[in-house]
């Protein structure tokens, strides 16, 4: 359950690690929900013109942090959008604060096996690029998990269908703008 009052053209914000199908599931509910989609990471890209490999290789990590902080209170300001983000928008507790004003968050999951499925042959992912992504990845997930517990509901994808998922978050929708 939500702790508060959300209207009708409240926002969806998709959370979650890298890989547990934000971007994927983001698209196809926006149109499900007849609803417009915006990832904060084409927001980044697009306004600094740069590729977030780029960002991350010239400037660093917390740099990106900062151009994604940006970027959170821009599309919180939107009405009626489905909001992926990247998957560690949540390390920062105001981005987390600033979305929650106007949207419920939504906190996607997979296991470690199956986001290393999705994701391990792909290669733009700065945080990704070490020896041994798998195991990378397990080490993230367990560091991140009280960040990604912040959200407001969490739901897993491992092994299932994008019409599961979506059906599971516009019920989540349906009941927390409802209530
Ligand atoms: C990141 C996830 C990426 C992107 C950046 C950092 C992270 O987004 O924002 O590479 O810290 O988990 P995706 O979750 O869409 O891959």
């Amino acid at each position: 359950m939500v702790d508060r009052l959300l209207k009708s053209n409240s926002n969806i914000v998709l959370v979650g690690f890298m890989g547990t199908g934000k971007t994927s599931i983001g698209k196809r509910l926006s149109s499900h929900l007849k609803m417009r989609y915006i990832d904060t990471d084409n927001v980044i890209e697009r306004d600094s013109q740069r590729w977030i490999s780029d960002i991350f290789e010239q400037d660093g990590e917390q740099a990106f942090r900062d151009l994604e902080s940006e970027a959170v209170i821009k599309v919180s300001k939107l009405r009626n959008h489905v909001i992926s983000t990247g998957g560690g928008v949540v390390l920062r507790e105001e981005n987390i604060i600033v979305l929650k004003e106007f949207a419920i968050v939504v906190c996607l999951t997979a296991t470690p096996e199956e986001i290393f499925r999705r994701i391990g042959h792909q290669t733009h992912r700065p945080l990704l690029r070490t020896p041994d992504p798998m195991n990378t990845i397990r080490d993230m997930l367990v560091d991140r998990e009280p960040f990604y517990s912040k959200a407001d509901y969490m739901v897993d994808t491992t092994e299932k269908s994008f019409n599961d998922v979506i059906s599971h978050i516009k019920e989540i929708y349906n009941s927390s703008i409802s209530s």
